[in-house]
């Protein structure tokens, strides 16, 4: 069988924390094997030449070194300044400077010169994400005919959106030399063709087939998942009851983010505010634990957030706590999965309200790891990409306090007899499309190009 290269920004080495597609990966890759190629995690000052291999993993592993320009204007710049706030609907965020753009372009021709060396003519090649839209071209400017495929972790910006990046066909030429482009959700399918058509070279041949830039290429949904079963494993054996301490026989509610804009984290508390301001019989009754690390600290469109949330949860605890009960715990620094697994398991509710989302794997974590007898209740954003395949879960719009504090209400209150049909529903899809499920899907639908 032919060999799979993955190529994505971050290769995880150490302990940083992991989003949703670290976690993905990782799961995909130590099932199939094969060779993964990333960033190493830090800038340095003089980058060494070539990959750099690191054992001990089940498949080979190279990292890239970036030198802090380059990490500057690729990382910090294009992908997390321009790219970034585009598709999560924050245009208005964008920071658009000429040398991002040179930047981006300069590293993945790079990367695309320091991978060509070690790819053997049968491998698949399966690029993830917005770092990385050139690459497919950089590699095919230097002879690589193998198949290549991207997915998108994030969501695809409607025409609007796309129209206020700088130079939007250039993003369509990207897209062009890929065989396969995989998203999350049907509407990033809808998305990228009424973008492509309005803003480029674009026709559609067939359901999926496309003509982008004179050449052929496919598009589909492969909504990605968790390893369910590892998960589920992970949420039985997690450290005991004792870390609840703090519980004193209240509920807990969870939320696990990154502390990023597109997570919807001070709507949320400004919702949860409203609930214990209109519910006075839920005081010391509930308990919010938000994990939320910070991340990407350097751009400037992150340096409010953590002020504004932690202004938040204060004066919420100000106004509410008594001496036995404080209602917000918000945590800034990463947690192992083991004890999150643990943690969602005590939680009677997990709350995923993102305002803008690929798929949201903690909304899938949150149900695998519950207890079938007693589960407890996911209140998940339309906006993630999870929702078009959740509908058990309670669907809100998160710009609204007053539905997300009456779904908190609602999820308090739920009979258990509901809480179990939600939550087998869901169970049942998180089960069925797990992520080997979607690198299998994707993966077969790549070899029939
Ligand atoms: C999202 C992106 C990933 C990214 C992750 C963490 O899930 O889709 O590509 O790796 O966030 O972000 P970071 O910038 O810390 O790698």
């Amino acid at each position: 069988m032919s060999r799979l290269v993955v190529v994505s920004n971050r290769l995880p080495l150490g302990d940083s924390p992991s989003g949703g597609l670290v976690v993905a990966m990782e799961d995909a890759l130590r099932s199939s094997g094969g060779l993964w190629v990333g960033f190493a995690g830090e800038p340095v000052d003089e980058p060494r030449d070539g990959l750099q291999f690191h054992p001990g993993a089940r498949f080979e592993r190279a990292s890239f070194d970036l030198s802090r320009q380059d990490y500057e204007s690729y990382y910090l710049g294009y992908s997390n300044s321009i790219l970034w706030p585009l598709c999560h609907g924050r245009a208005d965020l964008m920071r658009i400077l000429p040398e991002y753009i040179e930047g981006y372009r300069r590293v993945n021709a790079r990367i695309a010169e320091l991978l060509v060396p070690y790819l053997r003519p049968d491998d698949r090649i399966w690029v993830q994400d917005y770092h990385l839209f050139p690459l497919a071209a950089d590699l095919r400017a230097r002879g690589v005919e193998s198949p290549i495929g991207h997915f998108l972790h994030i969501p695809f910006p409607g025409s609007a959106d796309c129209a206020a990046m700088p130079n939007p066909p250039e993003l369509f030429e990207w897209l062009s030399h890929y065989d396969l482009l995989g998203f999350q959700a049907q509407r990033d399918v809808s998305n990228f063709a009424e973008s492509a058509r309005q803003l480029a070279d674009f026709d559609q041949i067939d359901d999926g087939c496309y003509r982008l830039s004179g050449r052929q290429v496919r598009a589909g949904a492969f909504p990605i998942g968790i390893d369910t079963a590892a998960f589920i494993e992970l949420a039985r054996h997690a450290p005991d009851e004792d870390r609840m301490r703090f519980l004193t026989g209240a509920q807990m509610m969870i939320g696990v983010d990154r502390l990023d804009y597109s997570k919807g984290i001070p709507q949320r508390f400004r919702a949860f505010h409203l609930l214990l301001e209109e519910n006075p019989d839920l005081h010391e009754k509930i308990v919010f634990l938000q994990i939320a690390p910070p991340t990407r600290e350097a751009v400037e469109a992150y340096q409010d957030i953590r002020e504004e949330t932690e202004h938040l949860a204060g004066r919420i605890n100000g106004e509410f706590a008594t001496v036995n009960w404080t209602p917000i715990r918000f945590i800034h620094r990463p947690m192992p999965r083991n004890v999150l697994a643990g943690l969602f398991r005590q939680a009677r509710i997990g709350l995923v309200t993102p305002l803008a989302d690929g798929m949201n794997l903690v909304a899938k974590e949150y149900v695998a790891a519950q207890d079938v007898s007693d589960p407890g209740v996911l209140i998940l954003s339309r906006f993630a990409g999870a929702a078009e395949t959740m509908a058990d879960a309670l669907i809100i719009n998160p710009h609204d306090p007053a539905e997300l504090a009456a779904a908190m209400a609602r999820a308090m209150r739920m009979t258990a007899n509901e809480r179990r049909r939600r939550h087998a529903a869901l169970l049942r899809g998180v089960i069925e499309q797990d992520v080997g499920w979607w690198s299998a899907a994707y993966l077969d639908a790549l070899r029939q190009g």
